[in-house]
């Protein structure tokens, strides 16, 4: 999808969050990547903390001049209930990191990303890695925006088990009206969930060297990736760690990377134990069973379904390591 001359418009719209920084930290640094702009939502921690967490890994990495736009403060419907048990008080693993020396854009995130969108001389990947309020809310207010949308691959879901609870995932589980507004939007979506996400993991002692670099950035995202560890060894020296979100920057960068299905997807939305689930239809002619109207309304999605773990962490490791100089050596 990507060539050396024609980088891909992207939006990323995220919670930072820990393993959200690192798909910032890999975005602003893939030359088949062209980054126009970061929208904030409630997620892993308050909107607020996001917008300053989201700053701080833009001027870390180099790139202080993406536009980054404040957005929803809480879900469509409920209160919203933060992941700070997994991402720290501060959302970035209370790393102390500094705050900003730049204010957000003056404009909302949804003003942002319609602005982004609509403006990009080739339809624009959105990313969101977050919650989809901000998504739901663009393509309610301006739907529009969908004829210079190329897709969306959304960090989201799961077709096994869930994280936030046993069967639904924290992105969806967290609005999950709005995770079904953005799924039967009529855009082409790739699902990167919680199956393929749990996989992608940097050994520890590549996680050590990127601490021990001499580069801002690439130190950050060793430092984050020990935040998020992938071992039960309390006091492990060398921690592995996940690259989470940013394993679905990748799943844009390198497409051929990750093995999907297309396959039907609705979101859990009653009450109960099951809501924010993502009932991914995984039988063979299941329009067979269940003609009718609601065979028809469920969306088909692109669902990730395998990825190969070995060239995600070299191609992460190798583009955030490639520092400041990556758009010109790559
Ligand atoms: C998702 O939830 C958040 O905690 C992570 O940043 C990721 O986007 C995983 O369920
Ligand atoms: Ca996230």
């Amino acid at each position: 999808m990507s060539d050396r001359t024609t980088p891909i418009p992207a939006i990323i719209d995220c919670d930072t969050g820990v393993d959200d920084a690192l798909a910032l930290l890999f975005a602003v640094r893939h030359p088949g990547l062209d980054l126009r702009a970061v929208t904030c939502v409630a997620g892993n921690t308050d909107v607020d903390g996001v917008v300053r967490n989201t700053l701080t890994v833009l001027e870390q990495a180099g790139a202080p001049d993406i536009p980054v736009a404040r957005g929803a403060e809480r879900p469509l419907l409920e209160p919203a209930r933060s992941a700070q048990h997994v991402h720290g008080q501060d959302g970035m693993g209370n790393l102390g990191l500094p705050v900003p020396a730049r204010a957000p854009a003056d404009v909302d995130a949804v003003t942002l990303l319609r602005r982004e969108i609509l403006a990009s001389p080739r339809p624009v990947t959105l990313i969101p890695t977050a919650p989809l309020t901000n998504i739901a809310l663009l393509l309610r207010t301006h739907p529009e925006v969908t004829r210079n949308i190329e897709r969306i691959v959304f960090m989201g879901g799961a077709v096994a088990t869930g994280n936030a609870t046993p069967v639904a995932e924290f992105n969806v589980w967290h609005d999950p009206e709005a995770a079904a507004v953005m799924l039967t939007a009529g855009v082409p979506v790739t699902m990167y969930g919680l199956d393929v996400f749990m996989k992608v993991v940097v050994p520890g002692q590549e996680v050590r060297r990127l601490r021990t670099s001499s580069e801002p950035g690439t130190r950050l995202a060793g430092e984050l990736l020990a935040r998020l560890p992938f071992t039960d060894a309390a006091g492990d020296d060398d921690p592995a760690g996940g690259l989470g979100d940013a394993g679905a920057v990748c799943a844009v960068a390198d497409p051929a990377g990750i093995t999907t299905q297309l396959l039907p997807v609705e979101v859990c939305l009653s009450p109960g134990p099951a809501r924010g689930q993502t009932l991914v239809d995984r039988r063979m002619n299941s329009r067979e069973y269940e003609p009718g109207v609601r065979a028809a309304e469920r969306a088909l999605v692109d669902v990730a379904m395998h990825v190969d773990v070995e060239r995600y962490v070299d191609l992460y490791l190798k583009t955030v390591e490639s520092g400041a100089e990556c758009r010109s050596t790559f």
